[in-house]
């Protein structure tokens, strides 16, 4: 192959315009296509920042020669003078100019790909992971890395302004699982003992600010075996933020400007600021979710008062019960859905474990529903009322135990808004959501957890109830949301130990057990903490919707399955024996 000794490269392939021509430039890439015509060969050139049109006439015999021989993907370096085109390619950003070569060297050949390096190829996502390097050519998925790395760069701008300092953190880590489960990894100079990675810089960051650090923020990548959903990785990247002597009002103030500037600067988009709040209350009563999804309508509306002794058993049974009744109403978008998309969609449903869709349509004011002959007068009349219903609708109602009503209604009020097409990708719309609950209980654990984590501190109008009445406790937490999305979570913390240690013992955790995963936290809280919080962010989730892509590994360079495997390098895999006997590992089935 040639060297590239003595050929500097002038030009990048997507820089060309107008203004060049006559300019001598050498370009180096990839043929992304090449037609030969005979005495005549086009050359489609392409790196990083686009394409050139070459071509190579068969005047020039050594460089014609050459590139009779030139497949897809061979990389190339060419020089030639930049020459007026004759028929010009608008959809092209270099299409008024090409190349006409002087010289073509040959800087390595390639194999035929096993993908199109094209943003519209529809390779399975197996093949496109597997060869993610080519996949990578693609100029769609390098503009989401760019923009990624600006999005970081302009957090560090800012954060930096207000006097923030970047530390880095361990990733070997004590394990204190709270939350998702470990990474843990084994320890060779210390038999039997293991280091966890870390799932958020949590503790750490604290403790910088009981160091008297004030202001920290870090990128920082997290690790959390979870079973993976959409939108998860096993291994993703927090903007980590935490600050002293701030209440919630102070962190929130800061993050709205903070996220001004980054969809100013990344997206040239002007967001409005301060953000809408909601109540965690508010945001499941109206949409099911504590991360609405605000570009449209159909909020919840609850109907279990109206039909708690209607004669049809589905809703009366289910409020005898202690569950509840909710429905959406799709208004005017009725015409959209026949009777067999309301089959499809009771289907939908299902999947969240509702039992039905009860629905009624409302055409022209003409109420036709396969549950009116079950409902009186008075009932049919309120839930009009309550539903808002106009002169068209559909109501599509779920009767459950309340967190499968919400879920099955919030994930059919989704479904509804991407088929409609009401998901805008340009249109952010961003909420806090606050006055979480403290705790959830935790039916598989049989006992409450934290709704966020441990640490953060309830609200001092509810400390009352924190022994007797956990549940009724909400804590200084907020989150913000966007487009669906949960970005970032944060909260004030708590900063005196004896209100941590009744923390672990509202979570159940014995005096013992408070001592070992976090008796070194819990020992620092006692020699002088400031008042203090913070955020983080889920920058993956951050760069897709600056991105619009809903497929989180499009913003990631080499991410993971659903299964945590790296279908490139076939990681995770296994070790050899040796290995595992440096770190006193032995199957328990003798393998
Ligand atoms: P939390 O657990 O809410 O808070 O995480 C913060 C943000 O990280 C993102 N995120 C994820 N992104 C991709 N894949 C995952 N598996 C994943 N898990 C979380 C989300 C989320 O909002 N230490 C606290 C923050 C704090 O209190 O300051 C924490 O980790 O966007
Ligand atoms: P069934 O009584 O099972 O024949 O159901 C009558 C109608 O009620 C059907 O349209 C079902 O989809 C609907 N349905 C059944 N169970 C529920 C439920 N839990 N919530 C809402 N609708 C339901």
């Amino acid at each position: 192959m040639e060297s590239i000794k003595d050929f500097k490269r002038t030009n990048y392939c997507g820089d060309l315009r107008k203004e060049d021509i006559g300019k001598e430039v050498i370009l180096m890439g990839w043929v992304a296509k090449e037609r030969n015509l005979g005495s005549l060969i086009f050359i489609d050139l392409r790196d990083t920042t686009g394409i050139s049109q070459i071509v190579v006439r068969e005047e020039e015999k050594e460089a014609f020669e050459k590139a009779e021989g030139i497949r897809g993907e061979y990389v190339i370096a060419v020089k030639g003078k930049v020459e007026e085109r004759e028929s010009k390619n608008p959809n092209m950003d270099t299409g008024d100019v090409e190349i006409n070569v002087k010289e073509l060297r040959i800087l390595d050949r390639a194999k035929t790909p096993p993908i199109y390096i094209k943003d519209d190829d529809d390779a399975q996502e197996e093949i496109r992971l597997k060869y993610r390097y080519l996949d990578l050519r693609k100029k769609h998925l390098q503009d989401n890395l760019k923009l990624r790395a600006k999005t970081a760069r302009v957090f560090r701008e800012f954060l930096d302004q207000e006097n923030f300092v970047e530390v880095e953190t361990p990733v070997l880590n004590k394990p204190t699982p709270e939350g998702a489960r470990d990474y843990l990894v084994p320890s060779r100079v210390n038999p039997e003992k293991f280091y966890a990675l870390p799932q958020s810089p949590q503790l750490m960051k604290q403790l910088l600010m009981v160091a008297g650090m004030d202001r920290y923020y870090q990128i920082v990548k997290c690790f959390r075996d979870e079973d993976l959903r959409a939108n998860r990785q096993p291994e993703f990247t927090q903007v980590d933020i935490e600050m002293s002597f701030v209440d919630e009002e102070d962190v929130m103030d800061l993050n709205e400007r903070l996220l001004q500037k980054i969809f100013k600067e990344v997206k040239g988009v002007d967001i409005e600021i301060p953000f809408r709040r909601m109540s965690y209350q508010e945001a499941m009563e109206n949409y099911g979710s504590d991360k609405p999804d605000l570009r449209f309508g159909f909020p919840l509306k609850n109907l279990t008062e109206i039909v708690k002794d209607s004669g049809f058993k589905v809703f009366s049974g289910n409020c005898k019960e202690g569950y509840s009744v909710r429905g959406i109403n799709i208004g005017d978008y009725e015409k959209e859905f026949s009777r067999k998309k309301v089959d499809r969609l009771e289907k939908f449903v299902k999947g969240y474990g509702a039992k039905g869709l009860a629905w009624i349509r409302i055409k022209d004011g003409e109420i036709s529903s396969p549950i009116a002959k079950f409902l009186s007068e008075d009932e049919m009349d309120k839930i009009m009322e309550t539903m808002e219903v106009e002169k068209n609708g559909l109501l599509l109602i779920v009767a459950d135990k309340n967190n499968i009503v919400f879920e099955a209604l919030s994930g059919l009020r989704n479904h509804l808004g991407k088929e409609l097409g009401l998901k805008d990708p340009k249109d952010y719309q961003l909420a806090w959501v606050v006055d979480f609950p403290l705790f959830e209980y935790s039916e598989e654990d049989d006992r409450y957890v934290s709704k966020h984590h441990p640490f953060t501190h309830p609200r001092m109008e509810d400390l009352e109830f924190l022994e007797d009445s956990p549940e009724k406790v909400r804590s200084i937490a907020y989150d913000i949301v966007c487009n669906g999305d949960e970005l970032a979570g944060g909260s004030i913390r708590i900063n005196n130990r004896e209100l941590q240690e009744k923390m672990f013992k509202a979570l159940n955790l014995s005096d013992d057990e408070i001592q070992q995963k976090f008796g070194f936290f819990v020992e620092a809280l006692q020699y002088g903490t400031p008042p203090h919080g913070g955020i983080a962010y889920g920058l993956d989730r951050l760069i897709m919707i600056l991105a619009e892509t809903d497929n989180i590994k499009d913003v990631i360079a080499f991410p993971k399955t659903k299964s945590a495997t790296d279908l490139l390098t076939e990681a995770p895999s296994n070790v050899t024996e040796d290995q595992l006997e440096e770190v006193h590992i032995q199957f328990a089935d003798g393998k």
